[in-house]
């Protein structure tokens, strides 16, 4: 039988349910969608007249929340009621790590998902497609279809089909990516179930890029993908580190080997080091799969990629002391930007907080200047209250700033942390005037003008330039 899908809930308004179901709704108004979510501050700020207060910053999510909120698109804390209602379930819901038990620091947990299924177990009525959203261990569709199948004694009709479909949108670009996503991939073994969904996609999507396979291929590719895309970046960050030792730029090597069409152009920006929600989660996870088949060298493999990282990181934060006659005791230092990449609000796994974090603990005074990320948020992570000052403190202290001169002033030494538009073009004039002489601006995302701000007499240093 083909499925007539007419009513859509997703279990997790977060930073992935949220859009993909605005997105959804927009190209399908003919299916009502309800987003569901346990925290009811989330689902006020989705519901906010003031759009400026949706829980997440992306470029045309406004426009799209404007245009379908409460017509075919909705947000909820009546989990129950939107699950009862639904053809299809989506779970968005937060995979993070596991913090203890087994698999601590490496497995994810499962609790949220768990609980999302035992739900839907309950609640739902007649045949029920439950979409695997968040990004999963291989195999978890099966544990999902036998949580699934617990209550069903009550209710002769009801039937579950499990699919994964994960999601591939990256921050920041997130809107663009789900209207023009490089591939849609479904995995499953019901055909009229994944027809239902490929259904939904071809609304918007040419069906050339819709990719269907079985349940494992289709979660095992997307911690795949993950691992690939951090893998590049920790491999040009470690040839950020050799270039500064032998005098080459990491900006044309990785210009010159990205024009292998083998290769390449993109992912291959040296940093700080990658950030964000799930890189990290997404290689353990994949180590620990590995080593729980015994495949120890592929997890050794692997868990390098994380390991650069996490070096990178220090490395740059030893480099940027040394620089600054070997103490930044006092110093102060301002920190040009916090999110974890551009233009996003999202500080999860920052480099900017651990980079941060080490020079608290050497004493320095930082200001922070980010153009979306909030003072509260840049206190939760840092895990420090805000000092009133910058003079009072002789332990290290933070700031907030509201711009990048406020930031800068009397400051010794710059940090460009994230690559926003406005670092791109800053006003070396007027802040060569208001730093502490020498001044230093330390770039690690390549993206100032540094002739500029070496005619204004401010010491550069590059990440991944030998001098
Ligand atoms: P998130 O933390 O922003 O959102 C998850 C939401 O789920 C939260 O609002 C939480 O309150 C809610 N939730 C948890 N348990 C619930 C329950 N039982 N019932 C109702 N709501 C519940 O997480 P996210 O960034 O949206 O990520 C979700 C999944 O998507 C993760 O598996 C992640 O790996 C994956 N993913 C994330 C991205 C990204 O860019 N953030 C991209 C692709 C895939
Ligand atoms: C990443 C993937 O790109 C998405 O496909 C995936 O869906 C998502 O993870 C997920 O599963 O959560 P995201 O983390 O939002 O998306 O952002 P990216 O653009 O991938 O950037 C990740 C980190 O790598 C950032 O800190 C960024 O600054 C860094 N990066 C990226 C580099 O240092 N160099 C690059 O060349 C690219």
């Amino acid at each position: 039988m083909t499925y007539q899908i007419k009513n859509i809930c997703c279990i997790g308004a977060g930073y992935v349910g949220g859009p993909t179901m605005a997105v959804i709704a927009n190209y399908c108004p003919n299916i009502q969608v309800n987003v569901v979510d346990i925290d009811p501050v989330r689902i006020k700020n989705w519901n906010s007249k003031d759009l400026s207060r949706l829980p997440v910053y992306e470029k045309g999510l406004k426009e799209i929340i404007r245009k379908c909120r409460d017509i075919n698109l909705h947000f909820s804390i009546d989990i129950n009621k939107h699950i009862s209602k639904a053809d299809m379930i989506f779970i968005s819901v937060n995979t993070p790590i596991k913090i203890k038990g087994f698999g601590a620091g490496q497995a994810s947990d499962l609790k949220w998902v768990e609980s999302s299924a035992r739900q839907i177990s309950k609640f739902a009525k007649g045949k029920t497609i439950v979409v695997e959203k968040s990004t999963l261990p291989v195999k978890t569709a099966s544990l999902i279809k036998q949580i699934l199948e617990i209550d069903n004694t009550n209710e002769e009709n009801k039937v579950f089909h499990v699919l994964s479909n994960p999601e591939f949108l990256a921050e920041g670009t997130a809107i663009n990516d789900l209207q023009n996503p490089d591939r849609v991939l479904i995995g499953g073994s019901d055909k009229e179930a994944i027809k239902a969904l490929v259904n939904i996609y071809t609304n918007w999507v040419p069906s050339t890029k819709i990719l269907t396979t079985d349940l494992w291929s289709s979660e095992l590719s997307k911690l795949i993908a993950n691992a690939f895309l951090a893998q590049r970046i920790s491999s040009i960050n470690s040839i950020s580190a050799l270039c500064e030792m032998t005098g080459a730029d990491v900006k044309d090597v990785s210009s010159a080997i990205g024009m292998d069409k083998r290769i390449g152009q993109f992912f291959l920006n040296p940093g700080p080091g990658f950030g964000g929600s799930c890189f990290k989660k997404d290689i353990l996870n994949l180590v620990y799969i590995c080593n729980h088949y015994g495949l120890k060298e592929v997890a050794q493999y692997w868990e390098k990629v994380i390991e650069i990282n996490h070096w990178q990181q220090k490395r740059i934060s030893k480099i940027f002391v040394e620089k600054l006659f070997g103490t930044i005791t006092e110093k102060r230092i301002a920190i040009f930007g916090f999110a974890f990449k551009a233009n996003t609000n999202d500080t999860r796994e920052s480099p900017s907080i651990s980079i941060c974090k080490d020079l608290l603990e050497e004493g320095a005074r930082i200001s922070i200047y980010d153009p979306k990320v909030t003072r509260k948020q840049i206190g939760i992570n840092l895990n420090m209250l805000e000092s009133r000052s910058l003079s009072n403190e002789s332990n290290g202290s933070w700031t907030f700033s509201k711009s990048t001169h406020e930031a800068a002033e009397n400051a010794d030494a710059i940090l460009v942390l994230t690559e926003w538009e406005e670092f791109k073009d800053l006003d070396f004039k007027n802040i060569s005037k208001i730093m502490r002489k020498p001044s230093w601006i330390f770039d690690t995302r390549s993206i100032i003008n540094v002739e500029e701000a070496k005619l204004y007499g401010i010491n550069v240093w590059n990440l991944g330039k030998g001098n």
